[in-house]
């Protein structure tokens, strides 16, 4: 048996992304964000509240940076979801993290998370609820100590958080159960 329950945005994992922007003065403001996902193999969209303080710090500077957060910064990441640039002036301050400015585009790399994205700011599409930000991947810089013999990011060192938005948990990557292109290729002959 199956049961409906109703329309909702029934997708599992989500990524738990850290989206970093300056505002006028060069504060930076940090949020997170699990409505997000590649959208062309240089383009990444996120589903953002038009009032948060990141979209109206983007608008403004046209780049942000995305970054995925992984377990070892958890409470960081967590708090970066709760508390608002637009009511707290000291938000970033308080997370103790450091922040480079990225030599691409005008906004800032949080150093301590592991595998960052810098965007330029392409498209900005409204809905009636969110605003879909599209930005351009410019560059990706990963921590060298979660990267493998080859220099593929192996995720299994990294400790990402994946983000269930059913019942609001976080995890880490867990175990490998299979390889793309190849677990059903069975099927395929
Ligand atoms: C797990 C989690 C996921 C979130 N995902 C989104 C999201 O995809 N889009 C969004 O607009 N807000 C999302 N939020 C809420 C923002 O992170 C939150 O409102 C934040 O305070 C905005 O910060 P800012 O005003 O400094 O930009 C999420 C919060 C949490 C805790």
């Amino acid at each position: 048996m199956r049961k409906d329950l109703g329309p909702k945005p029934a997708v599992y994992p989500m990524p738990v992304l850290m989206v970093a922007t300056y505002d006028e003065n060069g504060t930076v403001d940090v949020m997170n964000a699990a409505w997000g996902m590649i959208c062309d193999s240089d383009a990444i969209s996120l589903s953002l509240t038009e009032t948060h303080k990141t979209v109206k710090n983007l608008k403004k500077t046209k780049a942000f940076t995305v970054s995925l957060a992984d377990v070892k910064n958890i409470e960081a990441a967590d708090f970066f979801g709760i508390a608002s640039g637009n009511t707290m002036a000291d938000k970033f301050e308080r997370s103790g993290m450091t922040a480079t400015k990225s030599e691409r585009v005008n906004a800032p790399i949080i150093e301590e998370f592991p595998i960052t994205m810098e965007c330029e700011l392409a498209e900005i599409i409204e809905t009636d609820n969110v605003y879909n930000i599209i930005g351009k991947i410019v560059n990706v810089s990963a921590h060298e100590e979660i990267l493998d013999e080859s220099g593929k990011i192996d995720i299994q060192k990294a400790g990402i958080l994946i983000f269930d938005q059913f019942k609001a948990g976080y995890y880490v990557t867990g175990e490998k159960v299979g390889q793309a292109w190849q677990s059903g290729k069975e099927l395929a002959k």
